[in-house]
């Protein structure tokens, strides 16, 4: 039986990241055959590790409150300078996201360093049978023998992605442990309408995507199976089943005004190729039967302008579900927050257990939040133990 004073289950973002600051004897874990496979391929092989502008009110969780302690003490500022220490080159795209300027392997090769210079061992392609608590010590039955450690830390992440290797082995041992999970779902996610929007696969537009409980103003891409783009993987996240989303087609337009003054300019133009010069024209094509568009513009009285403007600014969308796990980038959900202390991340139940990063029911926005989390959860465990 090998001993170790800390282990960490999952050599993602937050295992890695932790085991940099851990302490003596730490033990990384993981089943896959590389690590932290999703830095890899996140932010399109860029990897947006943070953003300019976090606070707990970028993220979902059961607890609103959760996530402000951690990501005090370890913040967007302290990553940035961290990467910036490292030589990594980065830049902000848009709303304050941060991505490297090269690959996201910068970022895995930073990780495994803070991981190595702390002392920390990495053991990759070894998977978990059980776990049990002694009273003392956890045993861990793994496919390369039994292991023991003081400190047992949770980071398997979501169920998102199973193909790389995803899986919800961190809830199935909290739960062993006495802890609540709260219910998950896929998030970040593109919604599906069947076949309908296939003939404007490709299509892409600035729009104000909504439901009751939030809104993003951000691109929306129409795809052969129902819409994607950042506006709606956020608005994906706050979704439920059955509902319907509203878009604004044109957000921040005074339609009405608009075609009123096009009107007086050039009144025999038609409908469609004005509402062309606004919006992409194979989707002025595609809404023109539905909402009537024909005619010329001095064919519109202003009652009808209004009624047009007001359809296009509350679209209102009915998805028949989203595309699942299989693409969602987050699992919405996860380990409850009452469960554990939001100062370090250890459970209530079992003393020297840690949840940290995905798989805690802390679930960001699309834009460098969800690694910011792993950051600061893993950090916060890491000085606790
Ligand atoms: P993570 O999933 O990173 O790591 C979990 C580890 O546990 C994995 O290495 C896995 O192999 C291992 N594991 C799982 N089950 C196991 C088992 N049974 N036994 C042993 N090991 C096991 N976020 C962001 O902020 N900016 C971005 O640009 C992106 N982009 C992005 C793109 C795509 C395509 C996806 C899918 C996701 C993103 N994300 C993102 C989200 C981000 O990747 C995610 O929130 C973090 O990786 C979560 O970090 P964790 O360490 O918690 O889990």
């Amino acid at each position: 039986m090998h001993h170790h004073r800390t282990i960490i289950l999952g050599a993602g973002a937050a295992g890695l990241f932790c085991a940099a600051h851990a302490g003596p004897d730490t033990l990384v874990i993981d089943h896959a055959r590389r690590p932290a496979e999703k830095v890899r391929i996140s932010g399109g092989g860029r990897c947006n590790f943070t953003n300019l502008d976090v606070s707990a009110e970028n993220y979902l969780s059961e607890n609103p409150h959760f996530a402000k302690s951690a990501l005090a003490r370890y913040t967007q500022w302290d990553f940035i300078e961290l990467v910036s220490r490292h030589g990594i080159a980065w830049h902000e795209k848009t709303l304050g996201q941060l991505f490297c300027d090269g690959k996201s392997g910068e970022i895995i090769d930073m990780l495994l360093a803070g991981m190595r210079a702390a002392g920390a061992g990495l053991r990759l392609e070894t998977s978990v049978a059980a776990v049990s608590h002694d009273g003392a010590r956890f045993r861990l039955d793994s496919n390369r023998g039994p292991l023991s450690c003081e400190h047992l830390v949770l980071a398997t992440g979501g169920k998102s992605i199973p193909k790389m290797g995803a899986t919800g082995l961190t809830y199935d041992i909290a739960r062993q442990f006495g802890h609540r999970i709260t219910e998950t779902r896929p998030a970040l996610v593109p919604l599906t309408f069947g076949d309908r929007f296939a003939p404007l696969a490709g299509v892409s537009l600035p729009v104000m995507a909504s439901t009751a409980r939030a809104r993003f103003a951000e691109q929306m891409l129409f795809t052969h199976r129902g819409l994607s783009g950042p506006a709606i993987l956020q608005i994906s996240s706050y979704w439920r089943e059955g509902e319907t989303i509203g878009i604004d087609l044109l957000p921040g337009c005074d339609l009405a005004a608009e075609l009123r003054a096009r009107r007086q300019i050039s009144g025999r133009r038609a409908l469609t190729t004005e509402l062309a010069e606004l919006l992409p024209a194979r989707l002025v094509e595609f809404l023109a039967p539905d909402l009537g568009l024909a005619g010329n513009l001095a064919d519109q009285s202003d009652a009808r302008l209004a009624e047009i403007a007001g359809a296009l600014a509350n679209w209102q969308l009915t998805p028949t579900g989203s595309e699942g796990y299989r693409t969602a980038e987050v699992t919405l959900g996860g380990v409850a927050t009452e469960g554990l202390s939001s100062q370090t991340m250890e459970s209530r139940h079992r003393p020297g257990l840690y949840v940290i990063g995905e798989a805690v029911d802390v679930t960001g926005w699309l834009g460098g939040y969800n690694f910011q989390w792993a950051w600061a959860s893993a950090h916060a465990a890491g000085l606790a133990i």
